[in-house]
């Protein structure tokens, strides 16, 4: 595949747009083929295809009065860092617990580590990384300030779009960190965390630019640093530029 297809995929993705895109190895059936009969499914590929077993230990399967007893985030990174709840946590190589402030007032929410976040087992550290740091920095923060964080923990193959059982299997852990750190404004990146957090569907082009809410708590949907790094025009970084602004003028109101 070219890179400019690759390109244009991953930008579809950014906006929310999962519908047009086809999984790699997806097979679509010519028309001439619907009048043959189905192919035999080879047994390495029902194989594949079995749904993934969870464990019922609860170093890799954390039950849940394990997660609400947790304090802070100490506790919390420590009880879930053997899980392997979804197939995601047998195919990483480190869990992505998310960094930060405990106390933080800004929370940043991405959709799931890709490769570099995988090898260093920190959120953001990879190209968008670098550009979402430059971003806290331009409102006059600190990375160190701000709570990174994302709707899965472990890295989907490929950096694909974590699947709904995935989903499924992690988000208590991100539902407890914001009841833990108790930020005033959570920012979430892209389309995979507004819909996963807040159930809004809805591309990020229409809903950039309003203010939604988590548990009361303000949230500012904005693009995602990587696809402002593939659309680096003027009007998408004012975009953003603006919606972080907003979000830093919702945490300089006073108590
Ligand atoms: N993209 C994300 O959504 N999260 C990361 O941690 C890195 C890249």
């Amino acid at each position: 595949m070219t890179k400019e297809i690759e390109d244009w995929k991953a930008t579809l993705r950014d906006l929310g747009v999962t519908s047009l895109i086809r999984p790699e190895n997806q097979h679509i059936p010519s028309k001439e083929s619907h009048s043959v009969s189905p192919k035999k499914i080879k047994k390495s590929e029902h194989v594949d295809s079995l749904p993934y077993e969870q464990p019922t230990d609860p170093a890799r399967n954390p039950p849940i009065e394990i997660i609400s007893a947790c304090t802070n985030l100490q506790q919390l990174s420590e009880a879930i860092s053997g899980c392997q709840k979804c197939v995601l946590g047998t195919t990483r190589n480190q869990l992505v617990f998310g960094e930060g402030n405990p106390d933080a007032e800004m929370m940043f929410i991405g959709e799931g580590p890709g490769r570099d976040e995988d090898l260093h087992g920190r959120p953001f550290v990879g190209r968008a990384g670098d550009l979402l740091e430059k971003m806290i920095i331009a409102i006059g923060l600190k990375r160190s300030e701000v709570y990174i964080a994302n709707i899965v923990k472990c890295r989907p193959p490929d950096n694909r779009i974590p699947m709904p059982e995935e989903v499924r299997s992690c988000l208590g852990y991100l539902h407890k960190q914001i009841e833990l750190i108790q930020p005033k404004v959570i920012i979430t990146l892209g389309a995979t965390p507004l819909r996963e957090l807040l159930g809004i569907t809805e591309g990020i082009t229409k809903i950039r630019g309003t203010v939604q809410s988590y548990k009361s708590i303000p949230v500012i949907p904005t693009f995602h640093p990587a696809y402002v790094l593939r659309m680096y025009t003027p009007e998408v970084r004012k975009a953003v530029w603006d919606d972080l602004k907003f979000a830093k003028s919702k945490i300089e109101i006073p108590n």
